[in-house]
């Protein structure tokens, strides 16, 4: 992870405001790109451009991705360390993604199996859909990052984005840094079947579900059928690996030893987990609820952040069209507002 000297390491990563975050989302990837913010220059934004794709009823549009502001805020996002911003705060990098496009063969973008699988799940094949990995390129490029913090399912795509950095640098001269990708550690994280905890298998537990209906999913949980009196494989149950990520290492062993004793029920480790649950996320829930309460607030973090993450798409995008033979922009927002890029252009 080196980036130019004397320079923090960039992380740059989106998230698509496509429905309710849960404990995949959480303990796979948020957590870990929150904690990244003390590691280098952070700067992380709500894709709703890219949503577009699939969410095409415009109050859901809103209403998702403010719900995911929240969201990333009230889990510990601090907008003074990390740049946090709106996709479409940032109107430069569809421009951007139109030049990326430009140097890039359709059979890059043809051999991209995000697109071939979404088509298959019964996503409409917009041209949007298909021209994605291209606004996903010009995302990282326009903010000349470093480093994606992404899931494995992201991987092709960065290396689609080093392709168009590659074939603009080669067509134009260098103007992007070569980012890379840093892969999530992807904790193990079931859902209630079973299977990885995904949107896309509707088996998920929300972060920020509470009451009746967090209750109602837990006791959902898939067990298998010993008997009570019978000892039990801890590693092999869901009740547990979802407890070990939300109770400390010495409650987990705990809870390991009555697995293995036998008498023990998963009723009772779901009662547990519960707890855990509540417990764990108790801080962030009423953050959350304080945040949602004060809505001119989080606007207010969202435009500094997108004034920030404009100012510097619009320094790179006047090296891209000085570089590419296109007149500089008329008009530049963020210095009419006052903003310089955090890195000079
Ligand atoms: N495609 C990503 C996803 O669905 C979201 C995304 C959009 C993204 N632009 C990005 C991720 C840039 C990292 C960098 O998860």
């Amino acid at each position: 992870m080196k980036a130019e000297r004397g320079k923090r390491v960039r992380f740059l990563s989106g998230v698509q405001p496509s429905g309710r975050l849960h404990l995949g989302n959480y303990f796979g990837a948020l957590k870990q790109h929150i904690a990244l913010q003390d590691e280098g220059e952070a700067f992380y934004f709500i894709a709703n451009l890219h949503a577009m794709t699939t969410v095409q009823e415009p109050r859901a549009l809103a209403r998702q991705t403010a719900d995911v502001a929240l969201d990333y805020l009230a889990l510990g996002l601090d907008p003074k360390r990390a740049v946090f911003f709106r996709q479409s705060d940032v109107p430069e990098v569809a421009e951007l993604a139109w030049v990326l496009s430009c140097v890039t063969g359709k059979g890059l973008l043809d051999r991209a199996t995000s697109y071939k699988d979404k088509v298959a799940r019964g996503i409409t094949p917009s041209v949007g859909l298909y021209y994605y990995p291209a606004l996903m390129a010009a995302d990282i490029l326009i903010y000349r990052s470093n480093v994606v913090p992404v899931g494995e399912d992201q991987v092709q795509h960065i290396e689609m984005t080093r392709d168009m950095a590659l074939a603009f640098n080669n067509a134009y001269g260098e103007v992007f840094p070569i980012p890379q990708y840093r892969l999530d550690a992807g904790a193990k994280v079931p859902g209630l079947d079973g299977q990885k905890m995904s949107k896309s298998y509707g088996n998920t537990i929300e972060i920020f579900e509470e009451g009746g209906a967090l209750r109602k999913k837990v006791m959902a949980i898939v067990t298998d059928s010993t008997p009570l009196e019978a000892p039990k494989d801890p590693e092999s149950c869901n009740v547990f690996a979802l407890y070990r990520l939300v109770a400390g290492e010495a409650e987990a062993e705990q809870m390991r030893g009555r697995y293995r004793a036998g008498g023990y029920g998963y009723g009772e480790a779901k009662k547990a987990l519960l707890e855990r649950l509540v417990e764990y996320f108790r801080p962030f829930r009423e953050e959350r609820k304080r945040l949602a309460k004060d809505p001119a607030r989080v606007e207010a973090v969202l435009a500094e952040g997108g004034a920030r993450a404009r100012a510097e798409a619009q320094a790179t995008m006047r090296l891209v069209r000085e570089a590419a033979g296109l007149p500089a922009a008329p008009v530049e927002a963020a210095e009419a507002a006052g903003l310089r890029p955090a890195r000079g252009a």
